[in-house]
């Protein structure tokens, strides 16, 4: 189901974008491993704030399907109906639980998938927690143990394929004296699937530009990440009132920073794509958020790219006789 889905969101994108006049999003400078990453030269989008729901588990993140809305909080989720928001049921774990530190969710097929870690505790666990959205029962866990740090977020793109973020601080965490994993060790990681789960192997990992990570992160982390109904992956820090559209290089490990996406009524925490619905009103796609200030879900309007993400960007040149580049002189 979600993959049909998917492909003819995918569909909708690209027959859109052929018939609309608006300009393309994607800047052409982003073509290769050297994009100018300076703090604002990437492009910059401004979006529009549709409602605010009050909701007492906005804490941590929101998922959202095409019936319902969810607020997450560090051990309680609840579930709003998405045409009022009204607050209909709610999982309650408890601070004693084996369940403390939830960071937001992505609901696929019937499934609550949640990004789990022990923050801020050392040394650093993850999990991936699981909860059937019709009953809301806890249904699975899948442990990481010790492993690259805390994981913040999980999403698929659209052709099912499993991503996340491990989180790591420059932040020193009460009692301790060493930075929490520091910030630019966190890492985006592309899950490959085993027996045990889809989230049983770590088959690549890419780190994030170093001024995304000091200008906007650090002393946290990216916090929150979704695919959004244009394929690209959009994700968030800790406190600032914006997303960043990212892309995976063709080369090396550092993702390159595509767009700012300008969200004034949230700061960072948990973001999903409402991707039941695809791009409407122009070209536009329903991203929702959390305000931790104001405890309130967040849905917003933006602009989507219309140009798709590629892994095929231009790596180098080749060059014949009389124009080889001496590497010193360049
Ligand atoms: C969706 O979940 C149902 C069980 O609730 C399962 O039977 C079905 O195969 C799943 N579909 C996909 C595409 O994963
Ligand atoms: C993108 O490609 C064009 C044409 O090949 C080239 O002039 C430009 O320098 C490239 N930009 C980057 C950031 O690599
Ligand atoms: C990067 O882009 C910005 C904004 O377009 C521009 O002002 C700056 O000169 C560029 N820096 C480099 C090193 O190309
Ligand atoms: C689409 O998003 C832009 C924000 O850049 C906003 O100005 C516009 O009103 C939105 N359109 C709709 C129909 O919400
Ligand atoms: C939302 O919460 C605020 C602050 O507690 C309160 O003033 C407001 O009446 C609430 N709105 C609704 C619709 O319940
Ligand atoms: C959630 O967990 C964080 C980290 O442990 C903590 O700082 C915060 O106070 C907790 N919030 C609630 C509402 O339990
Ligand atoms: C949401 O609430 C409205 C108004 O009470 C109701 O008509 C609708 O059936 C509800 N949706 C769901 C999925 O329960
Ligand atoms: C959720 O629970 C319902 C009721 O027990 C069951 O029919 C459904 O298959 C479950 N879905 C998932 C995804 O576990």
């Amino acid at each position: 189901m979600k993959f049909i889905s998917h492909y003819a969101i995918l569909a909708f994108a690209a027959s859109a974008a052929c018939q609309q006049t608006r300009p393309v999003q994607c800047l052409p400078m982003f073509n290769g491993t050297v994009g100018n990453g300076t703090v604002g030269s990437e492009q910059q989008i401004s979006s529009k704030t549709i409602r605010s729901v009050n909701a007492t588990d906005a804490n941590q993140g929101v998922a959202v399907d095409a019936t319902y809305f969810y607020s997450i909080d560090n051990f309680s989720i609840t579930k709003h109906n998405k045409t009022t928001g009204q607050a209909i049921m709610q999982w309650f774990g408890g601070a004693n639980g084996p369940i403390i530190h939830l960071d937001g969710a992505v609901v696929i097929n019937g499934t609550l998938y949640a990004p789990h870690s022990n923050y801020p505790h050392s040394p650093e666990t993850s999990s991936v927690e699981e909860w059937n959205v019709t009953t809301m029962e806890h249904i699975r866990s899948y442990s990481f143990g010790v492993n690259r740090g805390s994981l913040t977020w999980i999403d698929q793109d659209s052709t099912g394929t499993w991503y996340g973020t491990f989180a790591n601080y420059d932040r020193v965490q009460k009692g301790q004296t060493q930075p929490y994993g520091l910030s630019m060790n966190t890492q985006l990681v592309r899950f490959s699937p085993g027996p045990e789960s889809p989230f049983q192997y770590i088959s690549q990992s890419w780190i994030f530009p170093q001024e995304l990570v000091s200008e906007n992160f650090s002393p946290m982390s990216n916090s929150g990440g979704s695919f959004g109904p244009d394929g690209w992956l959009y994700i968030t820090g800790h406190d600032a009132s914006a997303a960043y559209i990212v892309q995976i290089p063709s080369a090396g490990s550092i993702l390159i920073w595509v767009a700012t996406v300008d969200l004034p009524d949230i700061a960072g925490q948990g973001i999903a794509w409402d991707r039941s619905k695809g791009p409407q009103n122009g070209g536009n796609g329903t991203l929702y958020g959390i305000s931790r200030e104001s405890k309130q879900v967040v849905e917003m309007s933006v602009p989507l790219q219309t140009c798709q993400t590629t892994t095929n960007l231009p790596v180098g040149s080749i060059l014949g006789p009389g124009s080889f580049i001496d590497p010193d002189s360049d």
